[in-house]
């Protein structure tokens, strides 16, 4: 019998494994799967932790790696590969979930949700320098009209939006089902008054945002990230925000995002890239007109569910010899 370690458990989640897999052996750990824990053979983890192929050497036994996450950037795929670890994701949980997250960031930043809230709570209801703007007539640009992109998509078009977007594979029904037009990025940056990007990260998305892609966008654009921090050059963004060419960020992921968790990490770290990094997301964290959350899109009682589901079922596709929603390099 394969022994599973699932890590990252929240208290909430520990009766749903216990009943869900009772007839495996299971093993709960609240951390991230870190550099030494006990041998499984069937691991499932979130999005914290990178496996390395440094760390899989470390762990012969492991067979199967359960991402109870969408996006499998986490995961050296290609080394998975070479060892036959199969990796299965949660392809779809969190479609709408994340979508109205984004749009929880956007209406934050067009109704300066956040400094109101706090003058209320100051006992102040002034209304001085609380101006916002509508969304209503505003072009939205998307970037990934994948599942949560098509979501994004139709709360826009409820709010009265007209929609850009762009995807190396546009889908053209979805663009007449829901009114969107597909265009370049050029022309997408250029006319969008607000960004949202919903692609995945790979090597050729990397920094798909950086300086040059921010020196073409409409001056007081604002930017939305629900998607992965690696999208954005940070260095590019802070500068955007600095010289006010973007007027506000909503950041859900930031690059290198681990490292804001384990920042005394960085005190023996000899990696001044990521040393620099941690520092422009702390500029960043403290700027009036950028809102951070902290890798939350996902997370609604619904989704979550969806994810523990989805998860169980995978790690049992996998002890019957059927793995399913495998993720390759
Ligand atoms: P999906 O696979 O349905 O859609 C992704 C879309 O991006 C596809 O249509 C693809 O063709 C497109 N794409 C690929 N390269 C592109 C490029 N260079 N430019 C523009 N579009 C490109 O994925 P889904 O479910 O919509 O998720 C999108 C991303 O959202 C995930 O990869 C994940 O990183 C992120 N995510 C974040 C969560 C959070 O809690 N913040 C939760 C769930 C997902």
């Amino acid at each position: 019998m394969p022994t599973i370690g699932i890590y990252d458990v929240k208290e909430f989640e520990q009766s749903y494994y216990h009943r869900a897999l009772k007839n495996y052996t299971i093993h709960l750990y609240e951390e991230s799967f870190p550099e030494n824990p006990k041998q499984h053979d069937i691991i499932s983890v979130f999005t914290g932790h990178d496996i390395t192929a440094e760390l899989l050497k470390k762990h012969p036994r492991i067979k199967m790696i359960a991402t109870r996450s969408t996006g499998y950037d986490h995961i050296d795929l290609a080394a998975c590969k070479k060892r036959r670890v199969i990796v299965s994701n949660v392809p779809r949980y969190g479609e709408n979930t994340v979508a109205e997250h984004a749009f929880a960031l956007l209406l934050a930043i067009s109704r300066k949700v956040l400094p109101a809230v706090q003058r209320t709570r100051m006992g102040s209801f002034s209304r001085e320098g609380l101006t916002g703007f509508d969304l209503k007539g505003k072009t939205a640009g998307v970037v990934g009209t994948g599942r949560i992109g098509q979501h994004f998509i139709r709360m826009a078009k409820g709010f009265g939006m007209e929609v850009l977007a762009q995807d190396p594979y546009p889908n053209h029904d979805a663009a007449t089902q829901l009114g969107f037009t597909y265009t370049s990025m050029p022309t997408l940056l250029a006319k969008a008054d607000i960004i949202s990007l919903h692609a995945p990260l790979t090597k050729k998305t990397r920094h798909l945002i950086g300086g040059k892609e921010i020196s073409r966008m409409k001056k007081g654009s604002i930017i939305i990230n629900t998607s992965r921090g690696g999208l954005i050059n940070t260095k590019a963004l802070l500068k955007g925000l600095m010289s006010g060419r973007i007027a506000g960020a909503g950041l859900d992921v930031l690059e290198e995002e681990d490292f804001i968790q384990e920042e005394a990490e960085l005190l023996w770290a000899h990696d001044t890239k990521r040393i620099k990094l941690a520092l422009q997301n702390h500029v960043l964290l403290h700027m009036d007109n950028v809102l951070i959350t902290p890798h939350n899109a996902f997370n609604s009682q619904e989704a979550v569910m969806r994810i523990m589901k989805t998860t169980v079922e995978n790690i049992k596709a996998f002890s019957v010899g059927k793995p399913q929603n495998t993720v390759h390099a």
